[in-house]
């Protein structure tokens, strides 16, 4: 795990390093929400490695650096078997990546529901080692206790209810959440205990728009929606989802772009130039002087 949190300009081979910016802070996240009123809302993406947050960092306010690199980085079959080591790394990565952007970092599966006390020490082990500025995790009224023993420590805590993937054994799938009466209303009192708690900003995911809207309206800080409303306090998104890496994306899933098509007719040029000879060419070639 690293320990340093400097930023490292070498990485930017590509592109000019980016003048560093001053970070925004949490504080000023949930500050966006005013009086139930958010004028700017928050742009938040996934990121996992240090130059896909270099590219990501001056368009968002936040970096999620999710538990979903289990299945998009990995290759797993969902998030529950990410490690605490996992997280930490792709957190200290995106952390070196940035410069502008809060970067908030997904507690995975199995560190955090035990205790308080569980929570903190892993929470705190994530921080520590990344250089993160807050924690995510999952679940609502059960862990309400948990988000205020941390946030009176130190530790800001982002809250995420509604579709949540970690339990997806318990819920039995990915499907859209809230669409009986019991269900709505238990995600709409999860979001309100979490923002009792002191939670600075809680993540709708995958809930019938009606919900989300509901939520939004009953709490004080910020929502963060993902399939949930445009009416939400702000937006995430997958990166390698919107960037349209994979042909079967969720239903709330817009695709910007078609990199996925991009990286195979590329790879497929690269291929057939060694193939027929053609790279490298004289403008690769080390020449004798
Ligand atoms: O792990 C993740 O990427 C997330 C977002 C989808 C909100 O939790």
């Amino acid at each position: 795990m690293s320990t340093t949190f400097q930023l490292d300009t070498s990485t930017s081979r590509a592109n000019p390093t980016p003048a560093p910016m001053r970070r925004l802070t949490v504080p000023m996240i949930r500050a966006r929400k005013v009086d139930g009123v958010t004028a700017e809302p928050i742009v938040m993406l996934t990121a996992y490695t240090a130059r896909q947050a270099q590219l990501l960092d001056p368009h968002c306010d936040v970096l999620l650096v999710g538990d979903s690199l289990g299945q998009v980085i990995y290759g797993l079959p969902s998030t529950v078997p990410v490690t605490m080591e996992m997280m930490a790394n792709h957190a200290a990565a995106v952390v070196r990546g940035s410069y502008h952007s809060v970067v908030v970092v997904d507690m995975p599966f199995g560190a955090y529901e035990a205790s308080p006390q569980h929570a903190f020490e892993a929470a705190a082990t994530l921080l520590k080692a990344s250089g993160a500025a807050a924690v995510k995790l999952e679940g609502g009224e059960a862990m309400a206790e948990t988000v205020a023993f941390l946030s009176q420590r130190g530790i800001p805590v982002m809250g995420h209810v509604g579709l949540t993937p970690q339990a997806v054994n318990v819920l039995g799938g990915y499907g859209a959440r809230g669409r009986s009466q019991a269900e709505a209303a238990k995600i709409v009192g999860d979001a309100k205990a979490l923002d009792a708690a002191g939670a600075f900003a809680v993540v709708v995911e995958g809930v019938v728009e009606p919900i989300a809207i509901a939520v939004t309206e009953a709490i004080s800080c910020p929502t963060i929606g993902i399939g949930a409303s445009a009416r939400c306090d702000g937006q995430v998104l997958v990166t390698e989802d919107m960037l349209g890496m994979f042909e079967r994306v969720p239903r709330f899933v817009k695709k910007y772009e078609d990199i996925a098509g991009i990286i195979s007719s590329t790879a497929e040029k690269y291929a057939n130039e060694v193939r027929d000879r053609s790279f490298p060419g004289p403008d690769q070639l080390y020449q004798p002087k």
